[in-house]
């Protein structure tokens, strides 16, 4: 006995889906089904050991739960409400049955009465109806027949057909036949999904050499049931068992080659059991490698040539999708069945680029619309290889979205797709672009390693040595990571997939550039807002824009200092004026000092000669004691003007620290010294017999701009 399995036999692509999400979903938290998930009473009880529970109405959720929608998709009014009560959505329709959801209400939209020509009871075909404005159900030809007659003003009304994606093609067609006679204004879009074709027709193929075929299958499965439908038509012992326990091998006596399908809610492990069994019968059999070498048997399924329907020139043609129906006048649109099927299949290869349309985003994967009855996905891994990127924030369900092609899965007419590398072939000739044109590129630092960093320029990952990163060499690479910067290009080795960058040139080339522009618009008082490069002992250096300027320590403040560091440090950002510059020498002057906050100006403005002012004392001397009148101006008080008589020495007197009213006798303004004076302001005392106090002289009483801490040399000082 042979045993030929049909390739298509299983789960089919939107099954797959929905029981990979169906698990997904299960693994982060309470999930329920809103209906059974497949026609497969195994496959849901092993879902619900894993906590995917069955639920037949939106009422019977509990606040928290997942709610997973099935392939067969649910109505507008029933998404509505689950988007209102705000659920937490896991979409499994299949994105074909999806597509009919679109199709219809656009056709709905615009008016046109969607007639579906599938199963009333079919939850996919309820759900298709919950699209539609106004719609109606045919079963058969028969139904067909019967609606035309009792609703003649049908065939001047604007109608659009559909099938449900399961529906047997022979079914389709004639039904099709019959309105396209009847009706002037019908858009017929073939539905019937590729999966289903596919099946009925290898399994039609395999039944018709075949002794007897076992069609493995959920009761409940109207696509099981066709499938079995159609074996019949080709073979006298078709065997229909939901699982290998209804294998009664006896039905299968004198059977020479036999057949073995699966219905699309059959999981794989049901089809494995039933082989199992079969190898006691047939010895050939008895390891999966053996069950994959009798798959192999099976020579390729021809196409089989679907007769045309027969054509009025007057009538529409058999459409695939809105795009083309709206070409409907067009010559093309007259196009046969035959020859509009042939194009819907349409073969995609591994490596092509495809454009398509976002039909929906779940947290795994993207699926996509490539119309013509194929249908693609992304897994989220290879959407993008920016890092922390919100898949939501860049597409949405109806964009338009280029990828690659990754994989085709003939039997499903699925096809994994990759938009990560497409983005990276393009990325890579914008790479190769950037060395030749010398381009400047951004991206991110990503990563720091022994020779440098590493950054993700538009998905290519750049080398910048530790040398070309222009940081200091001392600096830690990790500074830079995760920031973006800009670099140029240097190396490309494709083949090696090797690319290396230099973000120093970039910096070198800007600094250059903003240099330039300095000294072409440098003036003298012209404020610059620098950064502290650098600190030596008589200064410090501002970058002011691509030049460095230098402020002299004296420039620095209007306090005495003795180090620039007393008062920046590297990396300040400063205000700073120019000086005095040098374009021949590259020299520029600054200062930093803010004029207006110049004290002696201040003094001046506050005090004329001849007024009073609170002093405090700062310093004694043996010739007198100095004082502060404003911080940043002192002023000499000589012995001879602390009190209106001899005194021995200053500290007879005063004290460090007190404050004490004194007369400021004299103002020399070109050497910026105040003589003081408290003696001026004490009551003329009775005439003593001590010889008056002399004159102050102005290089006897330097009244000094003057630092406490450092006085002034002996040899600096007034003497008596
Ligand atoms: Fe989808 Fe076709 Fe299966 S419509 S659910 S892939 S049979």
């Amino acid at each position: 006995m042979e045993l030929v399995r049909a390739k298509t036999a299983g789960f089919c692509f939107g099954v797959k889906r929905a029981v990979r999400l169906a698990e997904e979903a299960a693994s982060y938290g309470p999930c329920a089904c809103l209906g059974p998930l497949i026609h497969n009473d195994d496959v849901v009880r092993r879902l619900e050991s894993i906590g995917v529970r069955t639920v037949s109405t939106v009422r019977e959720l509990r606040p928290g739960e997942t709610v997973i929608i099935r392939s067969h998709g649910i109505g507008r009014d029933e998404y509505e409400e689950l988007r209102r009560l705000g659920l937490n959505i896991i979409d499994a329709t299949c994105p074909d049955v999806a597509r009919i959801h679109r199709l219809v209400e656009e056709q709905s939209a615009e008016g046109r009465k969607i007639v579906i020509i599938g199963e009333r009871r079919h939850p996919e075909v309820a759900a298709v109806q919950g699209w539609c404005d106004d719609s109606t159900v045919l079963e058969n030809p028969e139904e067909v027949e019967t609606w035309l007659s009792e609703n003649p003003e049908m065939t001047d009304f604007p109608i659009c057909v559909v099938s449900q994606t399961t529906g047997e093609r022979k079914n389709f067609e004639i039904s099709v036949k019959i309105l396209k006679k009847q009706c002037t204004n019908a858009k017929i879009f073939d539905t019937i999904c590729n999966t289903t074709s596919n099946r009925q027709r290898e399994a039609r193929e395999i039944a018709s050499k075949a002794d007897a075929m076992i069609v493995i299958g959920g009761r409940h499965s109207a696509n099981t049931a066709k499938l079995a439908l159609v074996c019949r038509e080709c073979c006298g012992r078709v065997l229909l068992i939901e699982n290998a326990s209804q294998l009664d091998r006896r039905e299968l006596e004198g059977a020479k080659v036999v057949g073995v399908t699966a219905g699309a809610s059959t999981p794989e492990w049901i089809i494995k059991e039933v082989n199992r069994m079969m190898s006691d019968e047939v010895k050939a059999v008895e390891t999966a490698e053996e069950e994959t070498k009798a798959v192999e048997t099976v020579e390729p399924v021809a196409v089989e040539t679907v007769e045309p329907v027969a054509e009025e020139t007057a009538e529409p043609a058999v459409e695939e999708t809105p795009a083309a129906a709206a070409q409907q006048d067009a010559p093309e649109a007259e196009a046969s069945f035959e020859e509009l099927l042939e194009r819907s299949i349409k073969t995609l290869h591994t490596g092509e680029k495809v454009r398509g349309v976002v039909a929906s985003i779940t947290q795994t994967e993207i699926s996509v619309d490539l119309g013509a009855k194929q249908s693609g996905y992304i897994p989220i891994s290879e959407f993008t290889d920016e890092p922390g990127v919100n898949v939501a924030d860049i597409i949405k369900v109806g964009d338009e979205i280029e990828a690659y092609v990754m994989r085709v899965n003939d039997v499903d007419g699925v096809v994994m797709l990759s938009k990560k590398r497409l983005d990276s072939v393009k990325n890579w000739d914008s790479i190769v672009e950037a060395r030749t044109s010398r381009a400047v590129v951004e991206g991110n630092v990503i990563e720091e390693n022994k020779g440098g960093i590493v950054v993700n320029v538009k998905g290519i990952h750049v080398f910048v040595p530790a040398s070309q990163s222009g940081l200091p060499k001392e600096a830690p690479m990790s500074e830079l990571l995760h920031h973006k910067v800009k670099l140029r290009i240097t190396e490309v080795n494709q083949p090696r997939k090797r690319v290396v960058g230099s973000i120093r040139a970039v910096a070198y080339e800007e600094r250059k550039a903003r240099a330039e522009a300095t000294w072409n618009e440098i003036e003298v008082g012209k404020h610059y807002h620098g950064v502290v490069k650098s600190l030596t002992s008589y200064g410090a250096f501002v970058d002011i824009g691509g030049v460095d300027g230098m402020v002299h320590v004296s420039e620095l403040s209007w306090k005495r200092i003795h180090q620039p560091s007393e008062v920046l440090k590297v990396g300040d950002e400063i205000d700073v004026y120019v000086i005095s510059f040098d374009k021949d020498n590259r020299k520029i002057s600054l200062g930093y000092k803010d004029p207006n906050e110049n004290p002696w100006v201040k003094f001046t403005t506050a005090y004329p000669e001849g007024s009073v002012a609170d002093v405090r004392i700062v310093k004694l001397m043996t010739f007198g004691a100095f004082a502060e009148i404003i911080p940043g101006v002192d002023g000499l008080i000589h012995i001879s003007q602390i009190a209106d008589r001899r005194i021995g020495k200053p500290e007879d007197v005063l004290s460090e620290g007190e404050v004490v009213k004194a007369k400021i006798i004299k103002i020399d303004n070109e050497n910026k010294k105040v003589s003081l004076s408290i003696r001026a302001l004490a009551e003329p005392a009775a005439p003593v017999s001590q010889p008056e106090p002399k004159e102050a002289e102005p290089d006897d009483e330097p009244a000094v701009v003057y630092d406490t801490e450092n006085p002034p040399a002996p040899e600096d000082l007034p003497q008596e």
